[in-house]
């Protein structure tokens, strides 16, 4: 296995007492896949992918417990030198803005080149060319002219491909991709979207594509685990998630997609906000919103149930959920 969290917890210590972020996240990805990770804000879907990277501001977050296994290595006991050089090279991540993740007084040619002088050794002249090969394999138009401007001097696309061709540059294993089209304009998206999962099959790297959005979801992924309050609610194959999800969280997601057939209708949306992760609910976390609770949900908490041999789901009443819910 390329990527295996197991039983991470991370907490922040906030003004009205301890935030339970990541509460037991165990997930994994490997070679060549892509595993969606899915949840509502504040779900711990980036504080989980800051912690596999190591770049998790500590303080004020502390990782409490777990283990990651990067090529099954675990990288809570790798000393910092070491990890910061499998950041880049062997790990890479894309962030939703690439205006604060690029270097704004260098052009994009000095700072795709210099991951070539630095982490390969080539000289000045050869990182150059091959700084334009990579823009020009991100379909950016006369990358040969463009390598010399500066990141403000590129679109919202744009720079998000010239933040794609930064991570895949040095052909890492794995790739985290956390929002990474949530600021660009729609049809902007599906491209940028359509360009990362082909070089994704290409490079067969491990993707983690963190998103709100279920609906690019099911032509990238082949696997969704979804969060909610800091935990994995559901594990599965996609085609297995959208066929029937396993919990009534996933079902409240899909039922919140626009859909095409249903237009003019009003949009499902799960009722309520997510909990203060400093007070989480008793039992099932999910218990004040779902149309399904009944007395054990605000008693037990719901292990991660075995649906199958490849799909979990930490709800009392999976089996309903399922049956209920053929589609
Ligand atoms: N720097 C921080 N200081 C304090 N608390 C933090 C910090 N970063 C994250 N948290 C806590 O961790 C929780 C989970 O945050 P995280 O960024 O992982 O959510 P997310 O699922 O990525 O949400 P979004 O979809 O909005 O990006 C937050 O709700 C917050 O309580
Ligand atoms: S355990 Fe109960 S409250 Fe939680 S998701 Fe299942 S039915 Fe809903
Ligand atoms: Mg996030």
């Amino acid at each position: 296995m390329l990527l295996e969290v197991r039983d991470l917890h991370v907490e922040f210590r906030a003004r009205d007492g301890i935030a339970r972020a990541v509460n037991g996240v165990s997930y994994a990805v490997d070679e060549g896949e892509t595993l969606a990770v899915l949840g509502e804000s504040g779900s711990g879907k980036s504080v989980t992918a800051q912690a596999v990277m190591g770049i998790l501001d500590m303080p004020p977050g502390r990782i409490t417990g777990g283990e990651i296994l990067f090529q099954g290595r675990d990288l809570l006991r790798m000393k910092e030198e070491e990890r910061r050089e499998l950041r880049g090279a062997r790990m890479a991540m894309i962030f939703q803005d690439a205006l604060s993740a690029l270097n704004p007084v260098l052009s994009v040619g000095e700072q795709l080149g210099e991951l070539f002088t630095v982490h390969r050794g080539m000289s000045r002249k050869a990182a150059r060319a091959r700084a334009v090969e990579l823009m020009d394999r991100v379909r950016i138009p006369g990358a040969a002219q463009r390598v010399r401007d500066y990141p403000h001097q590129f679109s919202g696309g744009m720079r998000q491909r010239i933040m794609i061709a930064m991570a895949l540059a040095l052909e890492p294993a794995l790739v985290i991709a956390d929002e990474p089209t949530t600021a660009l304009d729609v049809t902007v998206q599906a491209q940028v979207m359509d360009l990362l999962a082909e070089l994704q099959r290409e490079y067969r790297m491990g993707l983690v594509l963190i998103t709100h959005d279920l609906g690019v979801v099911a032509d990238v992924a082949d696997r969704i685990a979804v969060m909610y309050a800091g935990r994995i609610v559901e594990s599965a194959p996609v085609h297995d998630i959208y066929k029937a999800p396993a919990h009534p969280y996933t079902r409240g997601l899909l039922d919140s997609i626009p859909r095409l057939d249903l237009k003019g209708q009003e949009l499902y949306a799960i009722k309520g906000l997510p909990p203060n992760l400093t007070r989480v609910p008793a039992g099932c976390s999910f218990h004040p919103r779902c149309p399904m609770a009944r007395d054990v949900c605000r008693a037990e908490v719901p292990p991660l149930y075995e649906v199958s041999e490849d799909r979990g789901s930490a709800c009392h009443f999976w089996r309903e959920c399922l049956d209920g819910d053929e589609r």
